[in-house]
């Protein structure tokens, strides 16, 4: 059985141990590396504008998703999506869609929060998918953005605007 609950303090133990290992057999997805940051700590304060979700099958953490807000004053109606992921055993089953619309719902209450943001390498189409089918829209392009291995990667930026009006009128430009 899986289900999704926001994260507190007490998983810091399971969620080290996740994210370790997905740096390093998933590495390619990502655009961290776990030298950059060996600790792995869960990333967010554990607010309703900065939260970490997890999603859990038979008790044990399979992936999460952090939302943090800039708590700056000029940039406050924006919060960075980021850490996402779900565990190869659960992948393809509608969980990373769950886990992802959810942060988007609780994003969605945070009064002045109007947009959310993100970042992912241009390799990554089955993220992209999912990001694009929730409304998600790019907004920008860098090339050879990353190195993983010995391979430059694009990376793009994409947004969602929380009210849907922006999202189409950047489409539709
Ligand atoms: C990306 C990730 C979070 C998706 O989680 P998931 O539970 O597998 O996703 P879901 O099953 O909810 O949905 C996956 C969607 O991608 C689609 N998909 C799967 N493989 C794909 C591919 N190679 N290319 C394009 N789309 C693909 C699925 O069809 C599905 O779309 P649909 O609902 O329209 O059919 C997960 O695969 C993951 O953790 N990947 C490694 C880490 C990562 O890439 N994180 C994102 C960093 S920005």
């Amino acid at each position: 059985m899986t289900n999704i609950r926001l994260l507190t303090p007490d998983d810091t133990p399971q969620y080290v141990t996740i994210w370790r290992k997905a740096l390093v057999e998933q590495a390619e997805y990502f655009r961290i590396a776990l030298a950059d940051n060996p600790a792995q700590d869960i990333p967010t304060r554990f607010g309703n504008d900065s939260f970490t979700l997890g999603v859990f099958s038979n008790g044990s953490l399979k992936g999460s998703v952090s939302i943090e807000r800039d708590s700056r004053i000029k940039f406050r109606h924006k919060a960075l999506l980021f850490k996402m992921f779900v565990d190869g055993e659960l992948a393809g089953k509608g969980v990373g869609r769950a886990l992802i619309t959810q942060a988007m719902d609780l994003a969605a209450q945070v009064d002045g929060l109007r947009q959310l943001y993100l970042t992912v390498l241009a390799s990554n189409r089955r993220a992209i998918h999912l990001y694009t089918s929730l409304g998600f829209v790019e907004f920008a392009h860098e090339p050879e953005a990353v190195l993983i291995g010995d391979s430059y990667v694009d990376e793009i930026q994409m947004v969602h605007f929380l009210n849907g009006k922006h999202s189409e009128k950047i489409l539709n430009t």
